[in-house]
């Protein structure tokens, strides 16, 4: 089924402390932008009331001082303050959570670095613990994608051939959506991620959840999984299923939602992915395998969702 979001994705409702700063200059900037416009409004209204003309020198008094000086003093003003706010939202905490993101065609491979320096692969959803500056990588293998959590932080491009770095730091718990900020092809506006902010020690058991191997490494699922070529694009830790070209499946039943985003995780929205992906992201890599008999494509989403 297709997921309709209700989930928060406002900048001007932040739960991150960088998305904190950013609401607050917005707020300044259109408070600045309110008057200036009064002041222009008023200036009009008076020049219409009046009949005499203006001498050639007031006019140019105006002209040079409103059109001119005022502006530059104004923006660059607003430059400053938007200058100073740089340093502390790129500012790479030490000892943080590091997770980097990659921006796929359309989806996000994700990759948390684990407390003993050994990575773990993850696709389309990311969790932070409360609280904690997490330093986040992006990156990119081919077009240009933008990372953004608009209630946690700005948004940043993942470029190829760059690693830029942002850092989110949630403030209150809850589930807000991302999106890919950058046209990036057919399915661009399909490219989704959830994120979810959890207390501190939910956040460390989930990480070390995600760490283990598959717990059902025999099913006819699987079979049919490993029969029909799944293996060549997905990994399932803990069986033969080994590909990189797709998501990592190994606790697909676990994440809140299937497509990047797009649509409830359950046996049913798995089972139309594996039959027509393609009717429901365009361009998606993965190819359609809706020749396979229902019963086994139903055998193939049970076993996928039971991949806590
Ligand atoms: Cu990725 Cu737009």
């Amino acid at each position: 089924m297709l997921y309709s979001s209700t989930m928060t994705q406002s900048a001007l409702d932040p739960a991150g402390t960088a998305a904190e700063r950013i609401a607050e200059l917005f707020g300044w900037m259109a408070a600045g932008a309110v008057v200036i416009w009064l002041a222009v409004v008023i200036l009009f209204l008076y020049t219409l009331s009046r009949e005499r003309q203006h001498s050639p020198r007031a006019a140019s008094a105006l002209i040079v001082g409103g059109g001119v000086i005022f502006p530059i003093v104004v923006l660059t003003g607003v430059l400053m303050v938007a200058l100073s706010l740089l340093p502390d939202l790129l500012a790479r905490p030490p000892g943080a959570q590091q997770i980097s993101i990659s921006g796929e065609q359309w989806w996000w491979r994700v990759r948390y670095r684990l407390p003993d320096g050994e990575h773990v692969e993850l696709a389309n959803e990311i969790r932070l613990p409360l609280g904690e500056p997490v330093d986040v990588i992006v990156e990119s293998r081919d077009v240009i994608h933008s990372f953004w959590i608009p209630s946690l932080a700005g948004k940043i491009d993942m470029i190829p051939g760059r690693r830029n770095r942002l850092t989110l730091e949630a403030t209150r718990p809850g589930t807000f959506r991302g999106v890919c900020a950058e046209y990036c092809g057919t399915s661009h506006a399909l490219m989704r991620l959830d994120a979810v902010v959890l207390d501190r020690d939910a956040f460390r058991a989930w990480l070390g959840q995600q760490r283990r191997p598959a717990l059902v490494t025999r099913s006819r699922g699987l079979d049919l999984f490993l029969a029909n070529g799944c293996s060549a694009c997905h990994t399932i830790r803990g069986t033969p299923a080994a590909g990189v070209i797709g998501p990592d499946l190994t606790h697909v039943g676990s994440r809140q939602r299937l497509g990047a985003g797009i649509l409830t995780n359950d046996p049913h929205s798995l089972g139309q992915w594996i039959r027509a992906p393609q009717a429901i992201k365009p361009d998606v890599l993965m190819p359609s395998f809706g020749m396979l008999p229902p019963d086994e494509v139903r055998d193939m989403a049970a076993y996928l969702k039971s991949l806590q």
